[in-house]
């Protein structure tokens, strides 16, 4: 029996004999479409080269491509778990053809893997076509000399693929695996097709068009050749099982999670085994490709996910994080294929864990409200949208989550009802999504990319240089000359850093033969890695084919530069200082400052702040030459670059290294990076961290300075302290000791003002002292006593009490315009008076509502202290009864 990984093996290197280039997986968040949430499918990686956009590197390549399918048009969340062919995370295997072979040899080759290679009993095979392509049908009878009976004409969409709403697509011809009469259902296109019996092990897909937007469909320049065989499901055929769960790799996950939450995969159970073994694997992958929970766009996806496995989790007696326990075996199982995976242990590990302690603080109570509300359901009733809205804001319950728990116990969830609440929330808030980009213009530069080829780039070792003029782009299309204003110019070559990796695009000027001047205010990379640089012609005009010198501005380049250098080192020494869990989330090098997101569960302390800067100026002072060396992705990881999650590299990359690290004198900090840097550690000359926070769950930001900016920011809080000790009359180094005698002496002056109030207000003061009033023989305390708060009233009622033996006492403070009230009843008068009724009468006079306590001792408040006086009068008059 084959193994997952040797049948994966044996697909590529099948197909690499056969002349196609391997290619590694893209990572799962489409570099070349942001319009789509995650590859879904093998061919999405190379859709502009299908299209014809960008050329092909080879005219074969075979993959086996990382896919997620859990939103938008291929969702399989819900079922996945209770099905035996459902994932959200599987891997495709694919042979493309870009314009080079079609049809025949796409069915040729497929013939021969699957029943010689793989082995399979022609006789258990059957395939279909769409129902007009007669040449299909007439191949696989050449071919794999099939009857009619086994070739299927279907005419519906089912044999007609395409990537989404848009993009390339094309008829197509499935190959189908015959489970044998013991199995029900019929062969594909009859009444019970959605039996199990036959089941679809390999679409091969003959792309012939492309679909756009409003319904036109175009002819694709050249046919072209997609094909798809889920890894799973031809791993459960040769492996002579039915569910793709059966499969050894899936096995030995479900072993792994029996040891982790000490139960039996078995009977009811199973389902939540099999649904945390799918979603652990999507959730490693993300997180891997730089995919966090949060509560927006993939983020949100993942977070779906996540919780819908450790719901499962709970559901199999999980009280604490377990999930991420199960990642060695995912590694151990899918690390050689993904070495990506074993990269982003840490990071996975701790994503999972942290989502999971997050989800059990709430999951428990969400789930009892959910049961008080299924309980106080009318037969047959769906669960109000606004309880399932209450689970998802309050408690963390997605919607799908609420709707899984439901299922179970064949209940519905109101959606309108939820949506309406929804909708209702977020009206002020920001509509979470994708943009679209802007395709109109990103097509320009596709055009400008097939016929000029990509901008040289000459600025690593210099800030100016000379250019061709190869387009120019004014007014959202290509003009062949400029008069003046706002344009954006392509050059053959240039020493202008295009925006990338986080590093600002450069600023500058290109003065052209002829004199015309354009400034250069931005530059970003288009169609890959063409340089536009963006800004406007201020004298002279210009036509396609103008040389130019062009002239960076210098300044500001070193700046970004230092800053960029800077960031690497802090993101060494933040490794250092808070773990190696640290990763990069994002960010962003421009001249004044850089900014730095990375992921960590809690904030960086004052003391961990000041370690990495103490870190970071440790290594400019070593003033260490940064080291460039220019080779392949693969072999720059191997030898422990960092690379960031989910980046594509090129074919070569660059390795930075920068600084020494003291324990072994090896590089300080080492990473693959396409910007520029400073030449050696000290052209930094300095570095501050500005400010830290929070961005999402898990994901803190650092914003920081160098050189002249850094210090600015230093000797401006060098100048508070000054100013303040100049304000003191102290001396700099004396103003710590002049603050705290400062502070003590103000809490000394609270004390002494407290008390001389108190006293003041017992009449002890300057006046002559008052003694109680009677009436109707009680004595009567009752006085106002200004700049009094409510919360010193009740000392001196307590005072009060003690001095008259026997009798009420009505305390109004006045404080900011409000009026606290006290009353206070001696013990063997609290029977007949009450204190809370009595104080309820005097709040009422200064327009409160109220009050309470005890029949001896009650408090109220009331927003009119000039009624104070009122106050008093009211409980006389209560007293007079
Ligand atoms: N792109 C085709 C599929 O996903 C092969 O089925």
């Amino acid at each position: 029996m084959q193994g997952v990984n040797e049948i994966r093996e044996a697909f590529l290197s099948f197909f690499e004999k056969n002349g196609h280039v391997r290619r590694p997986s893209a990572p799962l968040v489409p570099q070349n479409d942001p319009t789509l949430l995650f590859v879904n499918a093998g061919m999405v990686p190379f859709k502009n080269i299908f299209t014809g956009v960008e050329t092909p590197f080879s005219p074969r390549a075979t993959t086996s491509q990382k896919c997620v399918r859990a939103g938008g048009k291929h969702n399989d969340l819900d079922n996945v778990g209770y099905t035996a062919r459902h994932h959200t995370f599987f891997e495709m295997l694919g042979n493309f053809s870009f314009g080079d072979y079609f049809k025949d040899d796409a069915i040729r080759l497929a013939w021969e893997l699957i029943t010689k290679d793989y082995g399979l009993d022609p006789k258990r095979l059957l395939v279909t076509v769409y129902a007009e392509d007669d040449e299909a049908a007439v191949i696989w009878k050449k071919v794999a000399g099939l009857g009619d009976s086994r070739i299927i004409r279907i005419p519906t969409s089912d044999n007609f693929w395409s990537m989404g709403d848009t993009g390339p697509c094309g008829p197509c011809s499935e190959i189908f695996f015959d489970h044998g009469d013991k199995v029900a259902g019929g062969p594909p296109g009859s009444a019970d097709q959605d039996g199990d019996r036959f089941i679809e092990i390999w679409n091969l897909v003959f792309m012939q068009f492309e679909q756009h937007e409003g319904g036109a469909r175009t002819s694709l320049p050249k046919p072209s050749i997609d094909t798809g065989m889920g890894l799973e499901r031809i791993a459960a055929v040769l492996q002579g099982k039915h569910n793709n769960y059966e499969i050894d790799l899936f096995r030995t996950l479900i072993g792994s999670e029996e040891e982790v939450y000490g139960q039996k995969a078995a009977g009811d159970k199973l389902a939540s085994f099999r649904v945390i073994a799918d979603h652990l694997r999507t959730s490693a992958f993300l997180v891997a490709d730089g995919v966090l929970p949060s509560n927006e766009g993939r983020g949100y996806v993942l977070r779906r996910i996540m919780r819908r496995a450790m719901r499962h989790g709970h559901m199999l007696g999980a009280r604490e994080p377990l999930m991420h326990k199960l990642v060695p075996a995912l590694i151990a199982e899918m690390g050689k294929a993904y070495p990506e995976l074993g990269r982003a242990k840490v990071a996975i590990e701790t994503a999972i864990e942290q989502e999971e302690a997050r989800f059990q603080r709430t999951l428990g109570n969400g789930l009892a409200l959910l049961d008080k509300a299924v309980a106080d359901l009318a037969p047959g009733a769906a669960l109000p949208g606004d309880v399932a809205f209450r689970l998802s804001d309050t408690f963390g319950f997605p919607l799908d989550l609420t709707q899984d728990i439901l299922r179970g116990r064949d209940l519905e969830v109101d959606v309108a009802g939820f949506e309406a609440a929804l909708d209702a929330q977020r009206e002020n808030s920001r509509a979470a999504g994708f943009s679209s980009g802007d395709q109109a213009t990103e097509d320009i530069w596709f055009d400008v990319r097939a016929k000029q080829g990509a901008t040289k780039f000459s600025g690593y070792g210099a800030t100016s240089g000379n250019g061709t003029l190869v387009a120019i782009a004014a007014g959202g299309g290509l003009a062949a000359t400029l008069g003046a204003g706002a344009a954006e110019l392509v050059f053959d070559t240039t020493p202008f850093y295009a925006e990338s990796g986080g590093q600002a695009g450069d600023h500058g000027e290109i003065v052209f033969d002829g004199g015309a001047r354009f400034i250069v205010r931005d530059v970003q990379k288009r169609a890959g890695d063409v340089h536009v640089h963006v800004g406007e012609l201020v004298s002279g005009s210009l036509k396609a084919g103008a040389k130019a010198q062009m002239k960076v501005n210098q300044v500001r380049r070193r700046q970004v530069m230092a800053n960029h250098s800077a960031t690497h080192l802090m993101h060494a020494a933040l490794r250092k200082v808070l773990g190696e869990h640290v990763t990069q989330k994002g960010s962003l090098v421009d001249a004044d400052r850089l900014r730095f997101d990375f992921s960590h569960g809690a904030p960086v302390t004052p003391a961990q702040i000041e370690a990495v800067e103490d870190e970071v100026n440790a290594q400019i002072r070593a003033n260490i030459e940064t080291g460039i060396k220019v080779t392949s992705p693969e072999k720059a990881i191997e030898a422990g670059a960092l690379a960031l999650f989910g980046e594509k590299y090129g074919d070569e990359v660059r390795v930075l290294s920068m600084g020494q690290a003291a324990e072994d004198g090896r590089p300080y900090s080492v990473e693959l990076c396409g910007g520029t840097h400073v030449a050696r550690s000290g052209d930094i000359a300095v570095f501050a961290v500005l400010s830290e926070g929070g961005v999402s769950a898990g994901v803190r930001r650092i914003e920081a300075a160098t050189g002249a900016e850094a210090l600015n920011y230093l000797k401006g809080r060098a100048q508070i302290a000054a100013d303040v000790a100049e304000s003191l009359k102290v001396p700099l180094k004396d103003l710590p000791r002049k603050v705290a005698a400062l502070s003590e002496e103000r809490r000394t002056l609270e004390r002494e003002l407290g008390e001389a109030k108190r006293k003041l207000a017992m009449g002890g003061g300057g006046g002559a002292p008052s003694g109680p009033e009677v009436i109707n023989g009680v004595n009567l305390i009752a006085r106002v006593a200004e700049g009094v708060s409510g919360k010193d009233l009740r000392a001196l009622v307590d005072e009060a009490k003690a001095k008259i033996g026997s009798g009420v006492v009505v305390f109004v403070g006045t404080e900011g315009g409000k009026a606290g009230v006290a009353v206070g009843v001696t013990k063997e008068l609290s029977a007949t008076y009450s204190a809370v009724e009595l104080v309820k009468v005097a709040a009422a006079a200064v327009g409160g509502q109220g009050g309470g306590g005890r029949p001896d001792m009650a408090m109220a408040g009331g927003p009119d202290a000039d009624k104070a006086e009122a106050a008093l009068d009211a409980v006389r008059a209560a007293l007079k009864g």
